[in-house]
């Protein structure tokens, strides 16, 4: 048996690769809710050293479909990178570069591909039924490891995507891609030193670039550590302001408050009378820190909770205000408002005062509203779907996986994004356990 905490509890990977058809449903799925719920985590085959770092774990890609108010189908698909083939006993489709080929951070819908993604890798296209087509750099554009959290302007359609390497180089890469997924223009941001950024935010016209002391550990890399990230005591952190439509490698630099972010909610602009910014605020879930004594995965007793760091541009500083005690992460808006000043938003609860995890739901002056899904769960990530295009902020449906890690049980709740206390809509049954995942998507049926 393995030492490892990230192969136990949610954890816990599943063997089998299934299909169910006509899951069984509590409640009235909602007909107009039809495509695919996809979600992806890591799940590893066969068994892993006692400091397995939780990032590394194989890739599994989970879809539901949903139709005319039915559950479809279920599957669920490792992506087929050279390790994972290997482990199965397949030829592969690819072959691994630098050793550091792994997909399972998020699977996200472009320019009418899926993609397969983590930040240190060349995005891994994936077809409808999770099959793994291959790596995907958009004939050479992307030269880095990419991003596992790539964002859409909803103004332009563009896709943004801050990309590092898994190195020592102290840069990142800003690359911006058509709707249509034709490569418009990058650049390469120097920094002071090799961080690694999972996430970034925008506003309208800036992009925000999170330049935290979590730093690549060359002797760790060279031991054959797969976590050769540690942080850095005394590293000055600092947010980055750069203009979407920059050209050059121009960057504002205001310092950061203390702490580590993975996922950033939103950002957006303040301006003044005659129309000029004068502040960005920028809403994030931080940790104290990360990976400074245990380095295989997030831990150490610090906690996420939901911030607002605000860059003051008349004063050149940065200011930070607690918004929620709640330990929380995975947030995510109405796609529509990303840039802009938001009412609406979500994120998940990890870890109530009861010990239970659920979602809350922001909905500006209005308030909050929480749905617990009780103890010994894990809840993932919520994901915003509008009624239709014309549907205001936060109308619509959100779903969620729960998986209770002590019964196996796990679920699909659809719930009405506006009425999050009243509790799901509907919970479709799934026909296994599915080991806690990262992020994922909704792909409109196409
Ligand atoms: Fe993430």
């Amino acid at each position: 048996m393995s030492e490892s905490p990230w192969v136990r509890g949610p954890y816990t990977p599943v063997e089998k690769e299934v299909e169910a058809f006509d899951l069984e449903v509590e409640g009235s799925i909602p007909p107009e809710l039809n495509g695919m719920l996809a979600r992806i985590g890591p799940n590893p085959i066969g068994e892993v050293p006692p400091d397995h770092n939780l990032f590394f774990g194989d890739g599994m890609m989970h879809a539901l479909t949903l139709k005319d108010g039915r559950a479809q189908t279920y599957r669920n698909r490792w992506v087929r990178t050279e390790p994972v083939s290997q482990k199965l006993g397949e030829k592969s489709p690819v072959q691994a570069i630098n050793g550091t080929d792994v997909a399972n951070t998020n699977i996200f819908p472009f320019a009418g591909s899926l993609y397969a993604l983590t930040e240190t890798c060349i995005p891994y296209r994936v077809s409808e039924d999770l099959e793994t087509v291959g790596r995907d750099d958009f004939s050479g554009f992307i030269d880095s490891g990419f991003t596992a959290h790539p964002h859409v302007d909803p103004s332009s359609g563009d896709l943004h995507a801050i990309g590092y390497d898994i190195n020592s180089e102290a840069s990142v890469t800003h690359y911006v891609l058509g709707a249509d997924g034709t490569p418009k223009r990058k650049a390469r941001i120097a920094l002071n030193g090799p961080g690694l950024i999972h996430d970034f935010a925008a506003t309208e016209n800036f992009i925000i670039i999170f330049d935290l002391p979590l730093l690549y550990d060359e002797q760790a890399a060279k031991q054959g550590s797969q976590a050769a990230y540690k942080w850095t005591h005394g590293y000055e952190a600092r947010v980055g302001l750069r203009r979407l439509d920059a050209e050059d490698a121009s960057v504002r630099w205001f310092e950061a408050p203390k702490g580590f972010v993975f996922h950033a909610l939103n950002a957006w602009e303040e301006r003044d009378e005659r129309g000029s910014v004068i502040k960005v605020h920028c809403d994030v879930c931080r940790f104290e820190k990360m990976f400074d004594e245990v380095r295989s995965g997030p831990g150490e007793g610090t906690v996420p909770q939901l911030y607002r760091w605000t860059m003051n541009f008349v004063t050149g500083e940065t200011s930070e205000e607690l918004i929620d005690p709640r330990i929380q992460d995975f947030p995510r808006i109405d796609e529509r408002y990303w840039g802009r000043a938001h009412r609406f938003s979500v994120t998940t609860e990890l870890f109530s005062s009861a010990g239970e995890s659920g979602i809350v739901a922001y909905y500006g002056d209005q308030g909050s509203q929480e749905w617990s899904f009780g103890q010994g769960v894990d809840t993932s990530e919520a994901i915003f779907v509008p009624h239709n295009d014309k549907a205001g902020e936060g109308e619509g449906y959100l779903l969620a996986t729960a998986c209770n890690y002590k019964n196996g049980r796990a679920k699909a709740a659809i719930f009405d994004a506006q009425e999050v206390k009243k509790g799901p809509l509907a919970e479709i049954m799934l026909p296994q356990r599915i080991a806690a995942t990262f992020h994922g998507s909704w792909i409109p049926q196409l």
